[in-house]
């Protein structure tokens, strides 16, 4: 009771000028720099041998008891306090004196509001990765939930130099010798496609696309007749169609993408691809 009509006391004159000269002369053991935080509450036995707790008024060095009444009050004498030494750290830096190490307790960065934001940002949004991936492998049994596309096509995080081909060097890599990549054209991209080897390799369905670029064929359905890249002609439909391929490739869980094709210009003077008696149609 005693300690309240103190502390009212103390708040009807206004909160106390605060002088850091004043806190080293206290012989407080929570004075700012010891070892015990003054915004920790301390605990301590009473005359009646209960557990008390306390606060640490930094105006004075004495304790107060540990109270909702009196936190705004200690809150306020604490900024007054960090202010001063604030204060007296410009002062030494001035003078060029060397800091102490409770003043250096001052130099730590206080992260700005948006700073606090982005950090909860991309805390939140880790969280929400976590929560997706376990949410998919438990109820999936796959952390992706099965998704298997351009994302997880790890080809794609791997930086490298683009190669330029010419027809002849591209035609060495149609899959007869097991040692080299399969690779094929479409629309001027080189892709690897490898890992398709059962439909790129000798004997496969579609080896007839491989070490060369046959962009028309993929429209026309002519595999015999029309494995060139000449595109003169088709509709603009068809030229759809040619660009749901080439995406086919581009965005390949395991295909990937690894120059382009040098073709020498087409003579416009030149017949366009006639049309074919065994066009196969296109994948229903
Ligand atoms: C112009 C016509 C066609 C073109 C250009 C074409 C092209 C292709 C290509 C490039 C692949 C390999 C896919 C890969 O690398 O994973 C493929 C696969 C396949 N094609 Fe065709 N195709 C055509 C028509 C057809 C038709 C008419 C059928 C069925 C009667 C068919 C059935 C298949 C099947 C079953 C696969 C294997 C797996 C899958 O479904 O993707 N295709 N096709």
């Amino acid at each position: 009771m005693l300690t309240k009509l103190l502390h009212n006391h103390r708040l009807a004159q206004g909160p106390p000028t605060f002088s850091l000269a004043s806190m080293s002369d206290t012989n407080c053991d929570n004075a700012p720099g010891s070892s015990e935080s003054p915004e920790q509450p301390m605990n301590e036995k009473s005359n009646t041998g209960t557990d008390m707790k306390f606060d640490m008024d930094p105006s004075t060095g004495r304790k107060v008891p540990h109270k909702k009444a009196n936190e705004a009050y200690l809150v306020h004498q604490r900024w007054l306090e960090k202010q001063a030494r604030i204060e007296k750290r410009k002062q030494y830096r001035r003078e060029n004196r060397p800091l102490s190490p409770e003043l250096q307790e001052d130099e730590k960065p206080d992260f700005s509001p948006l700073a606090n934001f982005l950090f909860s940002m991309v805390l939140a949004a880790l969280f929400s990765i976590v929560i997706f991936l376990l949410s998919g492998l438990f109820i999936q049994g796959d952390p992706l939930w099965g998704y298997r596309g351009k994302w997880t096509n790890w080809h794609r995080y791997i930086p490298r130099p683009m190669v330029e081909f010419t027809p002849e060097i591209l035609s060495g890599f149609d899959g007869s010798n097991p040692k080299l990549p399969v690779l094929l054209s479409i629309r001027g991209t080189v892709f690897d496609v490898s890992e398709g080897y059962l439909y790129y390799g000798p004997g496969g369905p579609y080896h007839m696309f491989a070490g060369r670029d046959a962009s028309r064929a993929y429209v026309t359905g002519c595999f015999e007749t029309h494995l060139t890249h000449d595109v003169r002609g088709l509709s603009a439909g068809e030229l759809k169609v040619l660009q749901g391929w080439y995406e086919f490739y581009a965005d390949h869980k395991s295909y990937f993408k690894v120059g382009s094709l040098k073709v020498p210009p087409i003579d416009p003077s030149t017949p366009i691809p006639e049309p074919c008696d065994k066009a196969v149609s296109q994948k229903p």
